[in-house]
């Protein structure tokens, strides 16, 4: 596998791919790898002839006070992973290769709706600076497929309308979450966890769970339920940021005729914060 971290050479080397009538697959990530992101690059390899994954810490999707700095970064570690999974090329670009021009002067994608609320409540303009550099990734890539995780749901959402709203001829997938055996969903914010704090993270998809089986036997009262689910993060020690169930198709507020349903939760362990998110199909 090839690292590259200009844009002409990533154009020159999906070119050539092209010219070979390959089918290009793409996954963008911000690095610090795991089996989630490995796992969404053998999903682009069972679709694509030739896989591209990038790596790029965004700054433009992190507040002020967010981890930006402090967000791990292990590129030859991730570059180990991604060539024993079978990725074709990595392009990894620094800031002044994705924003030349500075942030201030960026032109941006604003996705309204599926963007409002949840974590886009809590992280004003996170999701801007998400559609934002994956609409410039894939410009750059212009790929058949990309394959995204559902752990991040809204993220997911986000992507699907600014892709059917400009007419990118993108096909985009969701791929399941991935998990450790105790439930926690992988993250690259996991590694922030004490010792302590990872014994105590499972219940955030515990809680989801619990929720997801009231609702399966006909509990309807999403107050409630959401109450409930609030005491549950909060005994296990967590500060709940949001606990909602939406539609999950347009992520709309759910009501009680709503079949697909998605519980969707946002909680701080200590400075970390950990989201999560579990389907139910009530139909
Ligand atoms: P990052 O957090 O590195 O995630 C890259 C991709 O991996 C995303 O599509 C995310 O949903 C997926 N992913 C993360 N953990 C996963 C898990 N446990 N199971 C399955 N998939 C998982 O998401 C981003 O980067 C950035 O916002 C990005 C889209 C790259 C734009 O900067």
């Amino acid at each position: 596998m090839k690292t590259i971290n200009t844009i002409s050479e990533l154009r020159a080397a999906v070119a050539q791919a092209r010219r070979e009538n390959k089918r290009i697959g793409f996954v963008p990530t911000m690095g610090n790898l795991h089996s989630g992101h490995i796992a969404l690059i053998g999903t682009a390899l069972g679709e694509a002839d030739f896989v591209v994954a990038s790596i790029f810490v965004n700054p433009l999707q992190f507040g002020p006070h967010e981890d930006l700095n402090s967000y791990p970064r292990t590129l030859a570690t991730d570059q180990e992973k991604l060539q024993t999974a079978g990725c074709h090329l990595l392009f990894a670009p620094n800031v002044n290769e994705m924003y030349p021009h500075g942030q201030a002067d960026q032109t941006l994608v604003t996705v309204p709706g599926v963007s409002e609320g949840l974590c886009g409540g809590s992280r004003p303009g996170h999701f801007t600076g998400v559609a934002t550099v994956v609409c410039k990734l894939f410009n750059m890539v212009q790929p058949d497929l990309a394959v995204f995780g559902q752990k991040d749901f809204q993220q997911l959402a986000v992507i699907r309308s600014m892709v059917r709203d400009l007419n990118l001829p993108i096909r985009i997938i969701g791929k399941a979450t991935i998990r450790a055996e105790d439930g926690l969903a992988l993250s690259s914010r996991n590694g922030y966890l004490t010792p302590e704090e990872r014994q105590r993270a499972p219940a955030l998809y515990a809680t989801l769970k619990r929720m997801a089986n009231q609702l399966r036997s006909g509990q309807r009262d999403y107050s409630t339920l959401i109450d409930s689910g609030l005491n549950e993060l909060r005994t296990a020690g967590m500060r709940p940021d949001y606990l909602e169930i939406r539609d999950a198709q347009t992520l709309r507020p759910a009501d009680a005729n709503t079949v697909q349903l998605a519980l969707l939760a946002a909680a701080y362990l200590g400075t970390t914060r950990l989201i999560d998110n579990l389907q139910v199909d009530l139909d």
